[in-house]
């Protein structure tokens, strides 16, 4: 199977400012890849040399077969691109702002009507769909984008950012008619986010840059050992352990596996047990010195590289 992504060495210099420094990616038909990474680690400029809309400094891309740099049309035929800011006429209802997108893409006065109706049911802005565009709140707009995208009936959706300004209520809908949208329809989706705990479930892989560079790639469970392991991983340690203590913690419901380094103790389950596990240990008169989370989950992972401030900012 050719993939539908690839860079080599993908790299985008401003000045002196490595935007995208060295970009190796790879993505396939069908699947849902969450591109994370802080403000500034260069995502929206990666998205940007994948459209054709922006000159690498050098390296390659290839999408759906064509390169961007040079045939930049044939790659938009196949791509639907929602921007971190979406633009529409905001004198035109949503309805029509779609039957102008449909025009633009060639699709015939026939197909068109019932093609807008489709997406706006999808989008579910039936309703909302013969009021100005301008009116539209920020997830209205969303939303509208999305159907804008879905017109062409693309292999491929790229979303910078889709979530972005969404309230919580907001961002569940959207990832889940994002997901419907890659099931269903077999759409491809390159998501761009700066929150990973918003979108990792909906993500077949992430990939997470900080200063331009991939510094983690992967099935959300291959990063998170944890998460293989069940979930979660509590840390104690204690003055003396003992038998029954290690007994004792392997005893608790969601506990899995329990690893015993002398004193210092590793408790991998399905739940956060700290409170069972202190209420052991004082049960059991040891002496406690440290009880904490342990930092294995994927979010603590990428916090790692969130927390540096990216090239050029900061
Ligand atoms: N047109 C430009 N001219 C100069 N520098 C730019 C330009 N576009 C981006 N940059 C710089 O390139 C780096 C990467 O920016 P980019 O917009 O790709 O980040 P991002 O990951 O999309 O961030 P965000 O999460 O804030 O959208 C930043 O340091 C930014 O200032
Ligand atoms: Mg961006």
């Amino acid at each position: 199977m050719a993939p539908l992504v690839e860079t080599s060495s993908l790299t985008k210099h401003y000045g002196s400012i490595k935007a995208v420094d060295g970009l190796n990616l790879k993505m396939n038909p069908g699947e849902v890849y969450g591109f994370l990474g802080p403000n500034g680690s260069g995502k929206s400029t990666t998205i940007l040399m994948l459209l054709g809309m922006t000159e690498p400094t050098s390296g390659t891309v290839s999408v759906a077969g064509h390169d961007p740099t040079r045939d930049p049309t044939a790659v938009k035929r196949q791509v639907g691109y929602l921007p971190e800011a979406v633009g529409f006429y905001p004198d035109l209802t949503g309805r029509r702002n779609l039957l102008y997108t449909a025009e633009l893409n060639g699709i015939s006065k026939s197909d068109a009507e019932h093609k807008v109706e489709e997406v706006l049911h999808m989008v579910q802005l039936e309703e909302a769909g013969h009021r100005p565009a301008g009116q539209y709140s920020r997830g209205m707009r969303q939303r509208l984008g999305l159907a804008d995208v879905l017109l062409k009936e693309p292999k491929l959706v790229i979303l910078d950012d889709p979530t972005l300004g969404l309230d919580p209520a907001g961002i569940q809908w959207l990832l889940g008619l994002i997901e419907e949208m890659a099931k269903q329809k077999g759409i491809a989706v390159f998501l761009s986010s700066h929150q990973l705990h918003e979108v990792q479930r909906i993500c077949d892989r992430v990939g997470i840059m900080s200063r331009g560079k991939m510094v983690l790639e992967g099935t959300v469970s291959d990063l998170t050992a944890a998460q293989e392991s069940g979930g979660y991983e509590v840390y104690l340690e204690v003055e003396k352990s003992s038998k029954s203590l290690i007994g004792a913690l392997s005893e608790i419901k969601s506990v899995k596996n329990v690893n015993a380094n002398k004193t210092k103790i590793t408790i991998s389950g399905t739940e956060d047990c700290r409170h069972q596990v202190s209420t052991i240990v004082f049960e059991q008169k040891v002496r406690m010195l440290e009880l904490r989370t342990s930092n294995r989950s994927l979010e603590e992972i990428y916090l790692r590289y969130f927390q540096e401030p990216a090239d050029g900012e900061g």
